[in-house]
Formats: structure tokens, sequence, C-alpha cells
């Protein structure tokens, strides 16, 4: 059975706000290293890299359901950062924008009665909780580290260590 129209469009936007995720992220590893902050550069191409993922997963299920896919353009993203803690920050305020769009897609699906879509976007509604959480324990250190440059670099290391999935 074809794909709802609304729910194909849906789908293909989200393609989309992954891509421009990982675009983002990408840049914001670019500043880390601008800033000899080695560790948080990593941690942000890995973030990067699974972006690109999670975009992946949604083209996978567009192209299984025998639809086409449509990207759209992806925006130059912000390079320049006043601090570590703005880059954080401005990563927080992305993942809650794609909590809520993965939320707007799941209603859609209920809606629309796309039942085959519900287990995708329950993995990423489980997702987004995670990237979330981990988005919001750095924002909270750095915080907390305030102007401290000692502890910056402390956590630079530590977020340098990251693991890759199921590593
Ligand atoms: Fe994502
Ligand atoms: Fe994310």
């Amino acid at each position: 059975m074809p794909l709802n129209k609304k729910m194909l469009a849906a789908l293909n936007d989200q393609i989309t706000m992954e891509l421009s995720a990982s675009h983002s992220y990408l840049a914001m590893a670019g500043w880390f290293e601008s800033q000899n902050l080695p560790g948080m550069a990593a941690w942000m191409q890995m973030q990067s890299a699974e972006e690109r993922e999670h975009g992946l997963k949604f083209f996978e299920f567009v192209v299984d359901r025998g639809e086409e896919v449509s990207l759209g353009a992806l925006a130059a993203p912000q390079a320049v950062f006043g601090s570590a803690l703005e880059v954080f920050e401005t990563s927080l305020a992305q993942e809650k924008a794609v909590t809520a769009s993965i939320n707007n897609l799941y209603t859609l699906a209920n809606a629309e009665g796309e039942y085959e879509a519900i287990p995708l976007l329950t993995w990423f509604i489980s997702e987004q909780v995670e990237e979330e959480a981990s988005v919001d324990q750095v924002v909270e250190d750095l915080r907390r580290a305030g102007n401290d440059q000692q502890l910056l670099l402390m956590l630079d290391r530590e977020l340098g260590a990251r693991k890759g999935e199921g590593e």
C-alpha cells in the first residue's frame, strides 16, 4: 500500500531535518577545532555522523515503502559561537526541535492509519530522550564550569572519550 501523501511529505522533510542537524553538528566540530578543543570537536563529529544515520533510517523506510525520496535544501549552519556553552545550548535547542518534529510524525502516523511507521517512530522517540539528556548534561557541566579553563579542558578530554553507539 502506498504511503499517504501527507505522511510521505513529512517523512521526506524529516530526512532533510536530520541531514541539516548533521550539517550543523559538523560546523560545530569545526568551531571547536578552531578553539583547540579537540575532544568536543570529536564529540560533534560523532554526533554529526549519528544524525546522518538517522536521516538514512528515514530514507530506507521511504524506499522500502516503494516511495520516492525527495531531499530539501540544506541551509548554511551557524559556524561562529561565543563559547562552548553557546554551542551546546544551540545543540539542545536543535534537539528539542527534532523531538517536536518526531512527535508530530507519530501523531500524523496515528491519525492517518500509517501503523507501519510506528515502530520506527517509537525508536526515534526513545532516541530523542537520550539525545536531549546527553546534551543537557554537557550544558549543565559547562554552566557549572563557568570561566574555569581547567574544568573546560577536563570536560573536553572527557567528551573526547565518547564511544560510538554500540561500542
Ligand atoms: Fe537525529
Ligand atoms: Fe539528534
